[in-house]
Order: C-alpha cells, then structure tokens, then sequence
C-alpha cells in the first residue's frame, strides 16, 4: 500500500501512475485458472487504484457489476470495506470465494473433498443438483436465498457450492473437444464416475493452489455481497467514497450462459428462473418483451438511430432493440451509481468500444454523456488501443466486426 500520507495524495490524478488496465498472464494463472474471467481490468490494476483510495481514506467501495470478483481479490490485504454486486449467482458466489479467510476456504475444500457422489439416479445433472443440495444451506434453489443471506450467513454452504460448480463446468469442459458450443445444455446424460472424479480432483487441486497464494484478510477488509439486478435500489445512497467497475458492453454478451453448468445448478434446474436472469442481463443478446424509450442524450439517440437504420438484415426490425435495451439499463445504472456515492465521491469505470457491423459504437464517450445527465461529471480519461477485444469473444460478434480498431477507456466520474 502506498506510504503517502492523505495531504500529499490529495488532488493527484487517480488515474496517473496506473498500470494499463489490461488483464495480464498472471490474472489467469490466478483465479482465471478455475474460471474463465471476463474481466476488463487486472487484479494489479485493481489493486494500485484501491491503495490509493486506502491512502486517501475513501474506504467504502462498491463494484455494482463484479462479475468474477476481481475488485473483491484485489481489496483483500487492504484496510476496506467492499460491496460487491452481481446479478449472476455463479459470480456471487464466486466474489465471495476471493474475498474469504483462508481458513475458510480450506475448510470447503475439504467438505468437498469428502462429498459422497451419489451417481446412481443416470443423470449427471441430477447428481450435481443433490450434491448442492448436501452441501447447501437450503433444499431450495440457491438463486431463491442467495440474495437474501445476511453477510457471514451461510458462508460455509456457499464456499463448498462454489467448488461444485466448479466441477461441473470441468466435466463439461472435458466433454467439449473442439465443440465451442460447450455452454449448451446437458442432455441428461449419465456420468462416469472416474470422470466425475477426475473432474473433482484436478478442481481440488487448482483451487488448493490458487488458495494458497492468496494473502490472509487484512484485519480492517470487510466485504459485503449482494447477488440482484443493478437497477434494483439494494445498496445504501450516498455510503460509497468510490465505485470501481467493468460494466458489460452492448456485445450480446451472455454471462448466464457462459457459465451455464454452474448456473443450471443455482437455479435448480428452473428453466423459467434461468431465463429471467438471461433477459435480465445488461447487454444480453435475449429480446425482452417491452422495449423501453426514456429520454436519453443525442449521442446516444444517433447511435440508436444509426444502428436502426443500417441495411443488414433485421437491424430495424430486431438488432437494434438490443441497443435500445442496453442505453436504457445504463441510464438507470448510472442513475443509482450518483445515488449510491457520497458527495464529491468517485466512479472508476473501464469499458471498451463495440461494433454493430461497421458501426463503431464508442461505448465510453456515451456512458459519458449519460453520466452527465444522472448528475455525474467527468474528472479524468484515459484511452488504450487494445489487442484482444472483449467484445470479439462472442462468436456472433467475430463474425460481424472481424479485426476492428478497438479502443479501451477509464474514466473516473465525480458526484458533485
Ligand atoms: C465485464 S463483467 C465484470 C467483470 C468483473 N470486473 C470481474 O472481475 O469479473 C460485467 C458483469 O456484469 C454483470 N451484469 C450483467 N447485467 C447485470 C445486471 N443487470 N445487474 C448486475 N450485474 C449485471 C455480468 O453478470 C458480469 O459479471
């Protein structure tokens, strides 16, 4: 953590001195080994901004899109107090693994370690939903009480589902070959045992390794979760000195999906429950019912305007809905971030540009300008050219914006 005393870092630029946000190598070998990361910044990256809010004595932080946990790990021997957000239950649970003690986390892989499968009933999804079941805190589904668990509640029970989940994405990743449509759904299938259990024991062993190179909780690190839609008003207003976060772009990026084995398994099988997080997701390539038309900045209306009006197929009639949905969820994300921080705090946010065909959206610059509408100015900015496009990772998007210039932006917004 940097020495600096307050007065000295008062007025600095947060955002000189960074390293650029870019996951690096390390940040997969880290938790990136147990679970694909969809992050756009590095847990250094993360890392150096929260000991510079330590340093200023802004302490209470918020990830209202935290994903995978990366601003959770990354806060771990700080002196801080975390809130992470996210509406998918496998990345929930997933914050709260990187935020756990160690003493903790060894327990559940022990308690997982001991888990007698029982593989009789034919059906790998079903030997997986039981094993939850054994493990969990509930006989219910864990997307039913996940959002309503107190911190510290039910830490042992979640930590141990996590792992499970874990193995079941293993056992369908073996199962893949060279088929990228992985995420698919099981069929019901049976499961070898000697699969399961290698499955288990490679998991077991990643886990131990990743745990054992994490640094114990700093005395002061508190962490809180909360498992909802961003637009829901679960967090406290005005509490956050700051908000750091990777928001998802308008790349028809399905996360729910992604992670599918592991969420088929937190939803108990509910089809119905599974689809509402999907149609929930910002971003999500799913075409809700009602699309939305509050009022939004010109540049925002252009793109909109522009994407409707292109003349590939049902990009009037379908694709543009998309966008419609995505700027209207911003909008009211950004709304709740100015509720959220307190006066003179500050938002931390890392996006990258996306393509609808030839259409370059510039995604910063309008997050900008609704920023400015929900009461939030722009106090820095700074742009990277990237390499591996975020939003090249579906396959849907390779193929309609193949090799595009792309640009990566943080920028830090000011309440007040
Ligand atoms: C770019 S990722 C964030 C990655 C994160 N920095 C990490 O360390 O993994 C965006 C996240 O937003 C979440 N998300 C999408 N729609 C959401 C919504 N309506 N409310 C809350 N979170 C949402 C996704 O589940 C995904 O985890």
């Amino acid at each position: 953590m940097s020495e600096l005393p307050f007065k000295e870092l008062d007025g600095l630029s947060l955002l000189r001195g960074l390293p650029n946000p870019k996951p690096q190598p390390v940040d997969k070998r880290g938790y990136g080994e147990l679970a694909s990361l969809y992050t756009a910044f590095s847990l250094e990256f993360a890392n150096d901004l929260l000991s510079k809010f330590a340093a200023l004595g802004q302490t209470r932080i918020l990830d209202p899109f935290g994903g995978m946990g990366t601003v959770g790990e990354a806060g771990r021997s700080l002196p801080l107090e975390i809130a992470l957000n996210d509406i998918s239950p496998f990345a929930s649970l997933s914050g709260r693994f990187r935020t756990s003690q160690l003493d903790a986390l060894y327990q559940a892989l022990d308690r997982v370690k001991a888990i007698d499968f029982d593989v009789s009933s034919g059906d790998e999804r079903e030997v997986f939903l039981k094993a939850v079941r054994e493990v969990g805190a509930s006989e219910e589904p864990v997307l039913t009480w996940i959002g309503l668990t107190k911190d510290g509640e039910n830490q042992a029970e979640m930590l141990a589902t996590h792992l499970l989940c874990l193995i079941r994405i293993e056992t369908h990743r073996s199962n893949r070959g060279s088929n990228p449509t992985w995420t698919k759904k099981a069929s019901g299938e049976a499961i070898p045992r000697d699969h399961l259990e290698n499955a288990r024991l490679l998991v077991l062993d990643k886990a131990a390794s990743y745990v054992s190179s994490l640094p114990e909780t700093h005395s002061d690190f508190k962490v809180y979760h909360t498992c909802g839609d961003v637009s829901d008003p679960q967090l406290v207003d005005g509490k956050f000195d700051a908000i750091l976060t990777s928001p998802p772009y308008p790349n028809r990026t399905d996360y729910i999906r992604h992670y599918l084995p592991a969420t088929e398994l937190l939803v108990g099988g509910d089809e119905a429950a599974e689809r509402r997080l999907r149609e929930d997701q910002i971003g999500t390539p799913l075409i809700r019912k009602e699309v939305p038309n509050p009022p939004l900045p010109e540049s925002v209306v252009n793109i909109i305007d522009r994407i409707g009006a292109h003349d590939s197929y049902a990009s009037a009639s379908y694709y543009v809905k998309g966008y419609q949905f995505y700027f209207a969820d911003m909008d009211r994300a950004l709304r709740n971030f100015h509720r959220w921080l307190k006066d003179g705090g500050k938002a931390v946010i890392v996006v990258q540009d996306a393509y609808y065909k030839d259409i370059r959206i510039p995604v910063a610059d309008l997050l900008i300008d609704l920023a400015k509408v929900a009461g939030l100015t722009l106090d820095e900015r700074i742009d990277f050219k990237v390499k591996q496009a975020l939003s090249n990772l579906s396959a849907h998007a390779r193929k309609s914006a193949p090799k595009k210039h792309v640009q990566e932006t943080c920028f830090v917004l000011r309440k007040g």
